[in-house]
């Protein structure tokens, strides 16, 4: 049987951590698919990589065909890939351009599609959902809320249990700066550099600071719950400039909360008895209520590279299981 091919779109931390693992667990896993295409605005067009690219990649030169950004679209169109895995940066004054368009010209070429990427789901998730039905190609984005650690998708091994609501710690970023400052009196500002050197931050990293990137996952889950909670009109604030010490023996962590009526992301200062309170470094946390469990908490790493490449892979495999059928 021919295997199946997959384009990615955006080659930086994430799209490389994919081809790894990618490449050392298809065996093991029975995987028959193969990367047939990458597309990335330093790095070029290139066809057939090699697992040796890994090497080369991490410098940045161009490694194929050059290619210009609005060239980006017709190239999605004209890959005859099965599945395009989309990795391009998050972009939030643009509402997720250009990988909105990446994503809708794939859905339209008759591709089934992957993405990391926060901005098209947050900001165009109806028009995703409605190529999705009308294409007939699935839209998978595991990765963008808690990286591989199961969030909205561990609703499906919960058939009938209607959320009520949720609150979690849903950025790495300010949960590493946050317990570095606490655990080790390091500045705000080395904290930072740290978690961007760890590849957790974003690559404007005031996305994670000022709660942006935060408020993005909280309309996420919203949406797959089925809220409508839109990025105008919720209460944003970040970590920037916080001094821990303002808040006595409780531990301030950055909470995003949501239910039908309402969604915000702050600083919220926590009992040392509340379990979050004692979710460090890069790690993430989602306490959803539901009407049958009650509260289930889910903690685990939120961001870095291999951390988001297992939430491709889950996805990969969703669809993989579902073109069998
Ligand atoms: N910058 C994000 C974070 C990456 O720190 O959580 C994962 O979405």
């Amino acid at each position: 049987m021919q295997a199946i091919r997959i384009l990615i779109v955006g080659f930086g931390n994430v799209g490389q951590g994919f081809f790894e693992l990618l490449t050392r667990v298809k065996g093991r896993l029975g995987l028959n698919v193969v990367v047939t295409e990458i597309i990335d605005r330093r790095r070029g067009h290139i066809i057939n990589p090699k697992p040796s690219i890994l090497n080369e990649a991490i410098q940045g030169r161009l490694l194929g065909d050059k290619v210009e950004v609005d060239e980006i679209p017709r190239l999605i169109s004209e890959s005859n890939a099965d599945i395009m895995c989309e990795f391009t940066d998050l972009v939030v004054r643009s509402k997720g351009e250009p990988a909105f368009t990446y994503l809708a010209t794939a859905l339209r070429s008759g591709k089934h599609v992957i993405t990391t990427n926060k901005g098209p789901i947050a900001f165009h998730y109806d028009e995703l959902m409605e190529l999705s039905r009308r294409y007939g190609k699935l839209v998978r984005f595991k990765g963008t809320v808690m990286a591989g650690t199961p969030s909205f998708n561990i609703l499906n091994l919960l058939p009938g249990a209607h959320v009520e609501s949720f609150m979690g710690i849903l950025n790495g970023t300010t949960n590493f700066i946050l317990t570095k400052m606490y655990e080790e009196g390091l500045s705000f500002d080395d904290a930072l550099r740290l978690a961007q050197q760890l590849g957790y931050a974003e690559a404007d990293p005031s996305l994670d600071i000022d709660g942006l990137d935060a408020a993005l996952k909280t309309i996420i889950l919203s949406r797959v719950i089925g809220w409508k909670h839109e990025l105008e009109g919720m209460e944003v604030r970040g970590i920037r400039g916080i001094d821990i010490r303002g808040y006595g023996d409780k531990v301030v962590k950055l909470i995003a909360y949501a239910d039908k009526d309402k969604a915000y992301v702050k600083p919220i200062p926590l009992d040392k008895n509340d379990i979050l309170a004692h979710v460090s470094r890069n790690l993430n946390a989602l306490r959803l209520r539901l009407d049958t469990l009650g509260e289930l908490t889910i903690i685990g790493p939120g961001a870095g590279r291999y951390e988001t490449a297992q939430a491709v892979l889950t996805d990969l495999v969703d669809i993989l299981n579902a073109m069998r059928h």
